[in-house]
């Protein structure tokens, strides 16, 4: 057996099999064409294998884990909502700002501001705070161009940024994210042009691959999220949807009947509505940096989600109104230490159950063989550690299709 490289010394959280992380101490990995080829425990390892491989890396008993994923961000946009934060603080609430023409609608004006370059130019720096976070892939939604040309827009940035940084970035389309001001008290004329105009260039340019919507009061109603997540189906894009964040919508059962990958938020989710979730084997992805910048009392039904084996993903949901987080580990705090979650289940839901969230289960988010060599090098004591610590970074490097990243 021949490796292009071969990790050795080290102590793996395969994200595999029954045991918690996984855990395969004094492990080692054989990387080839960019795909794990061999892991397992050292001792096992072929007696040629060092000499037979191009890269010998010694860890000196560094924990490798899986290239985390962040799968549900809206990291693409322009400008700041700064004073809606301290507006908050001095007591309006998220649905008064909404209203009152801020939110959603306040970035969308500094994005069809923005050109590409300024766009693509105010995204990267978080884009790169999350890479140093050891974020291996990153999900990004459109959603703050509400107009045929502006969210051409930024599924193109998102694109670029795929191209020209090293992390996988996967796209994705939330043109009813908000109804722009333009169309204000016409809401299913925006629905119609989101469904005969946007999703036909989207799919036709092969821009996205899932559709999402936000299903909400404040946003779009189930009869229009029907709609839409109908005609994505049809033009044979993924769906997923923010379900259940503000109230109860019944966005999730809707989404999952229509074989969403993910429901996303979910404080207000309904106990009797997750046997469906389970059923369906619909991803639920909390998002708890959006529950603890909106000060939010409601928990998702985290103990009924656990006990009928719902998958559950976190991510940063990092945007510039609800979640500025883009640190990856802090929002697997803050599912340990808001919604109860065990460290063990944060790395799962960065990991195998985030893979899920996106489609991509066959290829990422395990150290398996035959799986993309996605991974990160961690100096730390156990993998509870990355999310016990708040602060610093105990990353070393990740690795992205076998190829170290900086
Ligand atoms: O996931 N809920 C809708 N969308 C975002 C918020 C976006 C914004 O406020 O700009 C979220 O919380
Ligand atoms: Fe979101």
């Amino acid at each position: 057996m021949r490796f292009d490289s071969l990790w050795v010394n080290c102590h793996l959280a395969t994200m595999a099999g029954d045991r918690e992380y996984g855990v395969m101490r004094n492990g080692a990995m054989g990387v080839r064409d960019g795909r794990i080829a061999w892991v397992g425990p050292a001792q096992e390892l072929p007696k040629d294998a060092e000499a037979r491989a191009t890269l010998v890396k010694d860890l000196s008993g560094a924990w490798i884990t899986p290239g985390l994923i962040d799968c549900h961000t809206h990291l693409v946009y322009a400008g700041t909502r700064a004073h809606e934060f301290e507006m908050r603080l001095k007591g309006a609430s998220y649905q008064e700002i909404a209203e009152a023409g801020g939110g959603i609608v306040s970035t969308v004006r500094s994005v069809r501001a923005a050109d590409s370059d300024a766009l693509y130019a105010q995204s990267l720096p978080r884009l790169k705070a999350m890479m140093a976070g050891g974020v291996t892939t990153l999900e990004i939604k459109s959603g703050y161009g509400l107009d045929v040309a502006n969210e051409l827009k930024m599924l193109r940035v998102i694109r670029r940024l795929n191209r020209e940084t090293p992390i996988r970035v996967i796209p994705t389309f939330l043109g009813a994210h908000a109804v722009p001001p333009e169309f204000k008290g016409r809401s299913d004329d925006y629905v119609d042009l989101v469904v005969k105009e946007m999703l036909p260039q989207v799919a036709g340019q092969g821009l996205a691959g899932a559709v999402d919507v936000f299903c909400e009061t404040i946003g779009f109603s189930l009869e229009q999220t029907e709609r839409i997540l109908q005609a994505a189906e049809e033009l044979g894009l993924c769906v997923k949807l923010h379900a259940e964040q503000l109230s109860d919508s019944k966005g999730a059962v809707l989404a999952a009947r229509n074989n969403a990958l993910s429901v996303d938020h979910l404080e207000y989710l309904d106990v009797g509505d997750v046997p469906v979730l389970a059923k369906r084997g619909c991803v639920a992805v909390l998002l708890p940096g959006a529950f603890y910048y909106l000060n939010e009392t409601q928990k998702p039904p985290i103990q009924a989600m656990r006990k009928a084996g719902v998958s559950m993903a976190i991510s940063t949901d990092a945007n510039p109104g609800t979640s500025p987080v883009f640190s990856i580990r802090i929002a697997m705090n803050m599912a340990c230490v808001l919604f109860g979650l065990t460290p063990a289940e944060t790395l799962k839901g960065v990991t195998v159950d985030a893979a899920r969230a996106l489609g991509r289960q066959d290829d990422l988010g395990t150290l398996e063989i035959g799986k993309t060599a996605d991974f990160a090098v961690w100096d730390i004591d156990s993998p509870a550690d990355l999310a016990y610590q708040l602060g610093g970074s105990p990353l070393r490097y990740s690795v992205v299709n076998g190829r170290k990243i900086a």
